[in-house]
């Protein structure tokens, strides 16, 4: 969190428990179509996409819509003063001097959102920053499992896949020490964090029989400098009907999205009870939606 503006929300561990506690139950009330006493008329929120999105830019552009939030929308740096040599940062600051609500940032990691936080008026909800963390991505997970599984407290989460390149995996090795949940990786070796003490499993069987929860991620092969066999990484890696006959029945399958379909997970697998993967996406709204109540309603 920031000095200046401590209700931005950049990464998980200065998140506390009692706040995602409360988020979550934010978002159950939502989901039940019960009220919550806000007024989102006459307010903006300003949303910089500076990367590509899908779900978390339509889910926060949702979000706004919900809590009659207008939501005003910069998507990709084609068209903007980018384009004339205006840095990020400036972009960033002129924005904020229109005074919006809060600031919703997707940006690499060339764009400071720490320092910048220091620098704006209003709270900065981090949507996506390069590979350190994507924590309403985490957050929407962890409400999934919830939802199914009834706790986070306990389950045995297995991340199989892109570990190294993923701002998703950065955010669960955070969340995972306020939940309490265990993590566990499996993937070739050059997708791995170069550091940590993390558990991991080299076979997708002996990881899949240990996880309560396996989570696929999306193959970055645009951030490797080598190439890695896509019809090997889905043999030893990928999520397929046959596979998953390793994985209780009770357990979820999950993926952040977007999917390479046929690499870490076949379409047929989506058709799987066990899959939650649109139900996350549903669930972004909620916890988008109950993010933005929190960082609009607190300390008032
Ligand atoms: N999961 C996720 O961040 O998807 P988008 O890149 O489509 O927002």
């Amino acid at each position: 969190m920031s000095s200046r503006n401590n209700k931005s929300i950049l990464d998980l561990l200065s998140l506390e428990k009692t706040k995602i506690d409360s988020l979550f139950s934010v978002a159950d009330k939502l989901s039940a179509n019960e009220s919550i006493p806000f007024e989102g008329f006459g307010k903006t929120g300003a949303l910089l996409f500076f990367e590509a999105s899908t779900r978390t830019r339509m889910s926060f552009e949702t979000a706004c819509a919900r809590l009659g939030i207008y939501p005003l929308l910069l998507d990709g740096k084609a068209g903007t003063s980018l384009e004339k040599g205006e840095t990020l940062e400036d972009t960033v600051l002129n924005v904020d001097a229109m005074k919006p609500s809060f600031l919703v940032i997707r940006s690499g990691d060339d764009l400071d959102l720490k320092a910048l936080s220091e620098k704006v008026q209003c709270p900065i909800l981090n949507a996506g920053w390069g590979k350190k963390g994507h924590p309403t991505q985490a957050l929407l997970d962890a409400y999934t499992v919830r939802k199914h599984l009834g706790t986070c407290n306990g389950q045995k989460v297995l991340i199989v896949g892109d570990v190294r390149h993923s701002r998703v995996a950065a955010s669960h090795f955070e969340l995972a020490k306020k939940l309490n949940y265990e993590v566990a990786l499996c993937g070739p070796k050059e997708f791995l964090p170069e550091s940590g003490n993390h558990k991991v499993f080299s076979s997708l069987k002996e990881g899949l029989q240990w996880a309560t929860v396996a989570m696929a991620l999306r193959v970055q092969l645009e951030r490797h400098s080598s190439q890695y066999s896509l019809a090997d990484y889905r043999e030893h890696y990928g999520f397929m009907v046959k596979n998953l006959k390793d994985l209780s029945a009770r357990a979820l399958i999950m993926h952040p999205g977007p999917i390479n379909q046929g690499t870490e997970l076949d379409s047929e697998v989506l058709q799987d009870p066990r899959c939650k993967v649109l139900d996350q996406v549903s669930n972004g709204v909620l916890i988008r939606q109950s993010l933005i109540y929190a960082t609009l309603s607190e300390g008032k």
